[in-house]
């Protein structure tokens, strides 16, 4: 079997990990860097390439117009900013790369690019960006707008400001420091330049103040609705992907790689990595009884669901009655997130029928032992065309090991996962296949 590249996706953030969980805080605090730099070194030592945070900067009261349900349950929040943590976890790995997420839509990109490139510096090469537009309103709201800018409208912004960035990360020469004791020339005048970027949203002068990294971060995206996938396809180096079937995921990778051929990048320049959730079980008689208990559509489970999709396209699902279809939805914030959502169960279902469609069939988890997990991942590998998978889950330790230790060596003895990371940089190792 081919190898496939392997990485964790946190979707928790610098969060709370493993709330409700029994083994929940023990031996560890959340809201520290070493539960992050453990799992960090795991994720090296098992060769895995990558290690991405997520980030949002609200407390989301959409569901039911109250924050409750969200507190309640530690989801989304609290949650600490990612990026000071990125040198915590460097400090603790040596190959593995380090991906934090970042908001176009409320970093400027001046302030975007001169924190990339100090951290490049500190990272040899491992950094990468999760380049997101915060689709939420709440998100806007904390930064001076009444509502989040048109959904399309993000993207564009967005394509010019990975073009000032990168422009800025262009305005030293690579041989622009001289460290010329002799003749007491520090850098080369003539080898920074301004970049006078005047555009449509974006007014830069440059040069960025910073010394010039040895290699620009990988920047990494998820663009799932149309004009999303034409920003992934054009700008990123890793996709992170959510799709629930072999044929959705072919479809996606294609699409993805379609829009990079088009603007003149080879398609195998970018590597489109699926989330899944692996959850590893001792036997079938296990397997039966964690997904009975992951398919039961109690009140827990219906509020986890509505909360979350109600977060994430700013449309308050506690209005909808469980047991009539939905209206026909169109939302400024993740339109990708919520067509997948409204997709999940045939035209015409239930809310409630929706919610226990995707209870039952659960996207992203793959649940079985070690060997069939394993199976199941090289199968997919192979009918999708690659690239790889991230896991998801939170990173407790018990959560952490749970998986790796019986899932790798699986994976190992099928060729799927590397051995070794190679130590040129996460561009390096994500081109290595
Ligand atoms: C796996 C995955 C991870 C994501 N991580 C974040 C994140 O950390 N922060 C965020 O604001 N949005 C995140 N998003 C949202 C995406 O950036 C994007 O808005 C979403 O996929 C919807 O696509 P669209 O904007 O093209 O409609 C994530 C999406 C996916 C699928």
């Amino acid at each position: 079997m081919a190898l496939l590249h392997f990485g964790w996706f946190l979707g928790a953030g610098f969060g709370v990990q493993g709330w409700g969980d029994p083994s929940y805080g023990i031996g560890y605090d959340w809201r520290q860097p070493p539960v992050y730099q453990d799992a960090a070194r795991a994720f090296e030592a098992n060769g895995f390439d990558l290690f991405i945070i997520e980030d949002g900067v609200t407390v989301p009261d959409t569901y039911g117009g109250s924050a409750e349900v969200n507190l309640a349950a530690a989801r989304f929040v609290p949650k600490h900013d990612p990026l000071p943590l990125v040198p915590y976890l460097l400090g603790a790995t040596s190959r593995l790369g380090i991906v934090p997420t970042l908001s176009a839509s409320f970093y400027e990109p001046f302030t975007a690019a001169r924190l990339l490139s100090t951290l490049q510096h500190f990272a040899h090469g491992r950094l990468g960006f999760n380049v997101v537009t915060s689709g939420s309103d709440l998100a806007a709201q904390n930064y001076g707008l009444d509502k989040q800018v048109e959904h399309d409208l993000r993207y564009d912004r967005a394509d010019e400001w990975v073009d000032v960035v990168r422009k800025l990360w262009r305005s030293w020469e690579p041989d622009a420091i001289l460290e010329d004791v002799e003749n007491g020339v520090y850098a080369d005048y003539r080898k920074v330049h301004t970049i006078d970027h005047d555009g449509r949203f974006f007014k830069v002068r440059g040069p960025l103040n910073t010394a010039p990294a040895p290699e620009d971060p990988v920047m990494v995206q998820a663009g799932a609705s149309g004009r999303g996938r034409d920003f992934a396809g054009k700008n990123s180096e890793v996709v992170l992907a959510l799709a629930s079937t072999p044929e959705r995921m072919r479809e996606y990778r294609d699409s993805i790689r379609e829009v990079a051929v088009a603007n003149g990048r080879p398609a195998d320049s970018l590597k489109v990595l699926f989330v899944v959730q692996p959850i590893i079980t001792a036997n079938a008689e296990e397997t039966a009884t964690v997904t009975l208990a992951r398919s039961e559509l109690t009140q827990a489970a219906i509020d986890e669901q509505l909360q979350s999709i109600s977060y994430l396209t700013g449309i308050d699902f506690k209005t909808f009655d469980l047991d009539a279809p939905l209206p026909a939805l169109t939302t400024n914030s993740n339109q990708g997130t919520l067509d997948n959502f409204v997709r999940s169960a045939p035209e015409g279902s239930t809310l409630r029928e929706i919610l226990a469609t995707r209870a039952k069939k659960d996207g992203l988890a793959i649940i079985g032992t070690a060997d069939e997990v394993a199976d199941r991942l090289g199968e997919l590998g192979e009918a999708v065309g690659g690239d790889g998978f991230l896991f998801t889950g939170q990173v407790h330790p018990a959560n952490v090991h749970r998986t790796l230790d019986r899932l790798v060596p699986a994976l190992r003895r099928r060729g799927l996962i590397r051995t070794e990371l190679g130590n040129g940089g996460l561009r390096q190792n994500l081109l290595d296949f």
